[in-house]
């Protein structure tokens, strides 16, 4: 029978609240969803206060002070902290975007953080993106070609071919965008979701790959490809300013243009 309400050991519950020292003058509140798989406890909500006057200006700043100073416990991906290794990517004051760009003054009340939706928890803030890494696998992102390279150098591109690929190259496959799209909740089993299409398109607009037939027979399916409705949050919610839904677009239009 179907099961309308959610399962009694998903239901979130109300954590521990940690204070800043006496004396902050700048408090700001986060409230961090917490869960733990070894304590068989619901997960929770755990508030700390931070001194703002003590943190640098980014909510990862405040994840690493917390982490450092109060709660080691407190567990998060990051590697870069400035916007390029898509690791600490979590849902923040209700979008998902990256840690370590989002200024905490962007967020007015409490600053609310919670792993990326619609994956399984690992633990705390760490979603498990094994299934979007064997996606992203699976598109075959490096360049394929029979041709061999020029003997005395490296493949060259013209310009206008090169610029084909700006809005595609930068993408950090951060997973904001594939965890921010419906059809990707419902059906990331079939679907590949916006980052991984926007990686398979990078390759596609790619003037030296040579495998844009191959790569065009793997997406002609109705799930891979054709799950996408334009819902757009994908563009709304990326980091890095690109538009995933539009390279999907294209990726269509390479689909009836080879119909003839
Ligand atoms: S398109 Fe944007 S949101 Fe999606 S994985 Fe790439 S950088 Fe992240
Ligand atoms: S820590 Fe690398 S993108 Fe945030």
């Amino acid at each position: 029978m179907a099961e309308f309400s959610l399962p009694a050991n998903s239901k979130v519950g109300k954590g521990k609240t940690h204070k800043a020292a006496d004396g902050a003058k700048n408090r700001k509140r986060f409230q961090i969803y917490r869960w733990n798989p070894d304590d068989g406890n619901n997960p929770q909500i755990d508030t700390y206060e931070v001194d703002l006057d003590a943190c640098g200006p980014m909510v990862l700043d405040a994840l690493i002070k917390i982490k450092n100073e109060v709660d080691p416990t407190l567990t998060f991906r990051r590697s870069c902290r400035e916007g390029v290794c898509g690791s600490c990517a979590m849902n923040i004051d209700g979008t998902n975007t990256l840690a370590c760009t989002k200024p905490i003054e962007d967020v007015k009340d409490d600053v609310k953080v919670y792993p990326l939706p619609h994956q399984p928890v690992i633990k705390d803030l760490v979603p498990d993106l094994t299934n979007f890494y064997a996606q992203y696998a699976s598109i075959k992102p490096w360049m394929q070609s029979d041709s061999p390279p020029p003997p005395d150098g490296e493949r060259l591109q013209s310009k206008e071919d090169r610029v084909e690929l700006d809005g595609l190259y930068e993408c950090i496959m951060c997973a904001s965008c594939s965890t921010s799209c419906p059809s990707y909740w419902w059906n990331s089993d079939r679907y590949l979701g916006p980052a991984a299409l926007l990686q398979a398109y990078r390759w596609l607009a790619d003037s030296r790959d040579e495998y844009t037939g191959e790569r065009l027979d793997d997406l002609e399916d109705p799930f891979r490809l054709y799950r996408c409705h334009t819902i757009m949050n994908c563009a709304r919610t990326c980091p890095k300013g690109l538009n995933p839904a539009q390279a999907i677009g294209k990726i269509k239009e390479m689909m009836v243009k080879r119909r003839g």
